[in-house]
């Protein structure tokens, strides 16, 4: 089968004759298939098997037709390395027993490990390359949405404590995003050299911070990961999550390809709030799903009206799939945004 690359090319703002398409979690539990391998196994043990976990993230390339496959992996396996414990609970989410709250338990951080401690992704990573005819997207977690779960030790609504270091404990919390920065750079490039295509990087709850918050408190090392991955020629993507559209302003300078909207910016307006810089990719809320055929169809074309205006738009979600969806309505939605682009394309 030929290669296929619009999904590279959008990201570049090249001319494509159809629109890419691939979904925010798109390997997961809506797919009956992957929950009979989750009575198995879990998600961390799907992992730490290689030619597993590139079966499951090859799933939903074969079943629903998208153009970009996502590494079957977690914002939080690299933290392992760094010396977090930690397990992913069933209807909760990352949950770590001895959460980071003082300069000690900062201090004590180690510079991760990519080739001892993380081999079993690398290895995936390789295999995938191997076996795709779509670019393989690998990620990291950013660090404000990953320092949040290692210090709140679970998900959170209020992000209370991650807010209570950054402004009680200022040193203390740039020594975090210092530490976590670094890790997200080799962990990113190692990915790349393994033979990732384009990269993510998931900041997927920093739309908690005020903007003058967020430029003081995270966007220096948001920048820094981007310019220290910049020589390297594959697509970067930066999501900045749910409730990110006051922050994008503060992105322009940001050394990425790409900028993630969720479904409260419309595309225009993301593009003119981030001066024309980026690629843009999203952004239809995932529980639009929920809705009839028709009226996802309608939603979906009059995002792509938009997205279409100018060069450099993919077409996802603006946020995480949920395990309710259904992949019939999935697979109808792929087949809809290739066949209206590309006709719309060519008007
Ligand atoms: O298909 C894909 O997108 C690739 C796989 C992927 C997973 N996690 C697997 C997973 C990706 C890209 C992630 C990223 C991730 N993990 C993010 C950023 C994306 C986002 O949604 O904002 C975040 C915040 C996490 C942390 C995390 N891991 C949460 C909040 C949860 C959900 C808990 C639950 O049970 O609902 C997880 C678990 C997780 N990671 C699942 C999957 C498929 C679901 C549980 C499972 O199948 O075991």
């Amino acid at each position: 089968m030929a290669y296929n690359d619009t999904f590279i090319r959008a990201c570049r703002k090249q001319e494509v004759d159809v629109l890419p398409v691939w979904y925010m979690r798109q390997a997961g539990r809506y797919d009956p298939d992957y929950r009979k391998i989750k009575e198995n196994y879990s998600l961390l043990e799907i992992c730490r098997q290689p030619e597993l976990a590139a079966e499951v993230t090859l799933m939903p390339v074969k079943k629903l037709g998208v153009d970009a496959a996502i590494l079957y992996s977690d914002i939080m396996n690299p933290v392992a390395s760094i010396g977090i414990d930690f397990d992913i609970v069933k209807n909760i989410g990352p949950v770590i027993d001895n959460p980071i709250r003082t300069a000690e338990d900062v201090a004590r951080l180690r510079p991760i490990d990519v080739e001892g401690d993380l081999s079993h992704i690398l290895e995936t990573i390789r295999i995938l390359d191997r076996e795709l005819t779509v670019p393989l997207i690998t990620f990291a977690g950013a660090p404000f949405t990953i320092a949040s779960y290692l210090i709140e030790g679970r998900p959170s609504k209020s992000y209370i404590r991650t807010k209570e270091m950054m402004y009680g404990e200022p040193k203390v919390w740039f020594q975090l995003m210092d530490k976590l920065g670094d890790m997200v750079i080799a962990y990113l490039k190692a990915q790349i050299q393994a033979g990732a295509k384009a990269v993510q990087l998931f900041d997927s709850w920093v739309g908690a911070l005020s903007p003058s918050d967020f430029q003081m408190y995270v966007l220096p090392t948001i920048e820094r990961i981007f310019r220290e991955i910049s020589h390297l020629e594959q697509p970067k993507i930066y999501f900045p999550g749910v409730s990110s559209g006051e922050l994008l302003p503060t992105l322009t300078r940001l050394q990425a390809d790409v900028i993630g909207l969720d479904w409260r910016v419309a595309i225009p307006e993301g593009r003119r709030r981030t001066d024309n810089r980026f690629a843009v990719q999203g952004n239809l809320d995932p529980y639009v799903l929920t809705a009839p055929m028709a009226l996802i169809k309608e939603q979906a074309k009059a995002i792509i009206d938009q997205g279409i205006q100018s060069p450099g738009y993919i077409f996802n979600l603006g946020h995480g799939l949920f395990p309710e969806a259904s992949l019939d309505k999935l697979k109808e939605l792929t087949d809809f945004v290739h066949d209206y682009s590309r006709t719309a394309l060519q008007a």
